[in-house]
């Protein structure tokens, strides 16, 4: 198990040293709180600062050159004194130790170094014992997320808001659920609303029982544009026109008024219109299904906007009436919400017709949701278009008087552009997970002897093609956009995916090559063989840093802060491989060697499954 007790964990390590754990330190997840957890308390009776302050302080650094740990003196806020000089004087002051050297002090920072005869046999064994577990901390045990993602409209495209929300989506998902909290994997399809009516009428001109049965997502699309079409050819034909053949008077359509009626129906509860809105929904969540398992994405509740039922709805209405936020506006129901923040305007709540709206059915939703699952936290993955109708809802659930309206939040992102593709047909995920296959297949053709190597080509193209789309979409901060760009998200060149797979199948193949038992990677001797070498200890200090990547993206809640780590860490491998090689060297040395690589393995491989990727072991 990975429950081991400090003084335990530290008299394995030879350390006899009696160190206090901290409430909020999990050293059997995170080795660097031992770290933590002592130099507060020897800073504590340095600088007579209570140890309670120092330990949060003791910040992670993104360059080596600062520390591996960082604090910023003006942080503890010590009166009469100039931080600077603090700094130094707690710098001199501090005992010489094994754990850390010297502390170094720069401006108002103190830089801590981690003692490079501990880290090898602090960090090393700790990965290798329990490889699946490292990185993560249990932060979040006893307490229950639903992650709202995805969510694409029946018979509409499935655009680039939608790719986006699914890949952050399943990434923070996966985060929680690492991180020990229950995960509720929710897809809130836009199953609703007239177009039903629209696409019931087409599918009786123009449908297909057996393509309906085959891909359902494509047909219904099909079939929506086509009544579309006709819906304006009506309208066209029957509008009045001036000679120019300028509209005067828009033209009325028959098709348009049977998909109103239909919809009438289906709203009303009609059997038959119901049976038939089922099978399309049923169908299309099939053909779903297969999709997002291609991206390693399974959901435990396919919600939409259909499932709200009307007495949430009403029950939302009542209150609202009840504690006055809500009036009559022209027949329609209105929130005035200027009061409580200009920007969020009015927002309607119910058309003159009686009929629902989107904001409505989220009210009657998340009010659902709360009964259902009593939430310690809910998010919503949506693009930044959204932002207003997203604080419309949180702000009107919190004036409704719900205290849990605070446990929700907008994860948001910007746009993509450009991803129509060469051919102009995509439309929908697969389309686009098929094209960046393709396309992968074309650029490993390119170099024919490796090609030749590798034995199922078609499934590692779709593979790594994938990775290349998730990377892309992961490298930058959510709420950048970026250009959809096939050319460089399947090139080896730079921080792609790609490379990151290549980064993992060249590990794999170290591994294969090295042909070393397994129980001697444990056993080496990692402090002799690594120690003394600066890419060594570069790179377990990165290892040992990956469990406060992954705290600090609970933070930062963008999947950027672990696709950066992952190639820093990369990086910091590629140019290890010719100093310290495994093959041809001593068996000791190649044994703690080949514990690193596979150490650094783990890590990549936990953090690319974090990120939602299928590691290759080839390509
Ligand atoms: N189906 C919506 C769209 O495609 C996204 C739904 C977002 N989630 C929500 N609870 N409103 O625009």
């Amino acid at each position: 198990g990975t429950v081991q007790d400090l003084s335990t964990m530290l008299s394995s390590l030879g350390l006899s040293e009696k160190i206090t754990k901290f409430p909020d330190s999990n050293p059997e997840a995170n080795p660097i709180d031992i770290f933590r957890c002592y130099i507060a308390e020897v800073l504590a009776k340095v600088s007579g600062v209570d140890s309670v302050l120092i330990y949060p302080a003791l910040e992670w650094t993104n360059q080596f050159e600062k520390g591996d740990l960082i604090l910023a003196v003006p942080r503890l806020k010590v009166k009469g004194k100039v931080p600077s000089e603090l700094a130094k004087e707690w710098a001199e002051k501090f005992p010489p130790n094994d754990y850390i050297k010297p502390p170094v002090a720069t401006g108002v920072f103190l830089q801590f170094f981690f003692s490079e005869s501990l880290l090898p046999k602090l960090i090393i064994p700790q990965i290798l014992r329990n490889p699946r577990s490292y990185g993560p901390s249990p932060t979040g045990n006893g307490k229950r997320v639903i992650v709202e993602f995805s969510s694409p409209n029946i018979a509409k495209p499935f655009h680039a808001g939608h790719l986006r929300s699914t890949i952050i989506g399943g990434f923070l998902a996966n985060l929680y659920e690492a991180c020990g909290w229950e995960v509720i994997r929710m897809n809130y399809l836009g199953d609703w609303g007239k177009q039903f009516g629209v696409l019931a009428v087409g599918f009786a001109r123009h449908g297909s029982e057996r393509e309906l049965e085959e891909d359902a997502i494509h047909h219904l699309f099909d079939v929506y544009v086509k009544v579309n079409q006709d819906i304006a050819a009506e309208k066209d034909a029957t509008a009045t026109k001036d000679e120019a053949g300028n509209v005067l008077k828009d033209g009325t359509s028959t098709t348009d008024d049977e998909a109103r009626a239909f919809f009438v129906r289906l709203e009303g509860g009609d059997k038959d219109a119901y049976a038939l809105w089922a099978r399309f929904r049923d169908l299309s969540i099939v053909k779903y299904k297969e999709t997002y398992a291609r991206l390693n994405i399974k959901y435990d509740v396919y919600s939409g906007e259909s499932q709200v039922s009307k007495e949430s709805m009403e029950k939302a209405a009542k209150i609202l009436e009840e504690k006055g936020l809500s009036q009559k506006d022209e027949g329609a129901v209105i929130i005035d919400l200027t009061p409580h923040n200009k920007k969020l305007g009015k927002a309607i709540i119910q058309k003159k017709d009686g009929t629902s709206l989107y904001l409505t059915r989220d009210i009657g939703a998340a009010m659902e949701r709360w009964e259902k699952y009593k939430f310690d936290k809910m998010i919503y993955v949506v693009a930044c278009q959204q932002d207003l109708h997203l604080q419309q809802l949180f702000t009107i659930l919190k004036l409704m008087g719900f205290e849990w309206a605070d446990r929700c939040a907008h994860i948001n992102f910007g746009m993509v552009l450009g991803m129509s593709t060469r051919a102009g047909t995509v439309k929908f995920l697969d389309d686009i997970l098929r094209e960046v296959k393709d396309k992968m297949h074309e650029v490993m053709k390119t170099n024919p002897d490796k090609y030749k190597l590798v034995e199922n080509p078609e499934e590692v193209a779709e593979v790594v093609g994938r990775t290349g789309v998730m990377i892309q979409d992961m490298s930058g901060k959510r709420i950048n956009g970026y250009p959809f760009d096939m050319d460089r998200m399947t090139s080896f060149e730079g921080d792609t995916g790609p490379y990151l797979q290549y980064a993992h199948s060249r590990l794999c193949s170290i591994t294969r090559k090295a042909g070393i038992q397994e129980e001697k990677l444990l056993t080496a001797d990692h402090v002799k063989h690594l120690a003394g070498s600066t890419h060594a200890v570069n790179l377990i200090r990165a290892l040992a840093q990956f469990p406060d990547v992954i705290l600090n993206t609970m933070k930062t809640q963008e999947p950027t802060t672990i696709v950066t780590y992952l190639f820093k860490m990369t990086h910091l491998l590629s140019s290890s491989y010719d100093v310290l090689r495994v093959v041809g060297e001593e068996e000791g040395v190649a044994s703690a060697r080949l514990a690193l690589y596979e150490s650094a393995r783990m890590v990549l491989r936990n953090g690319m499954e974090l990120l939602g990727l299928t590691p290759v072991e080839r390509m």
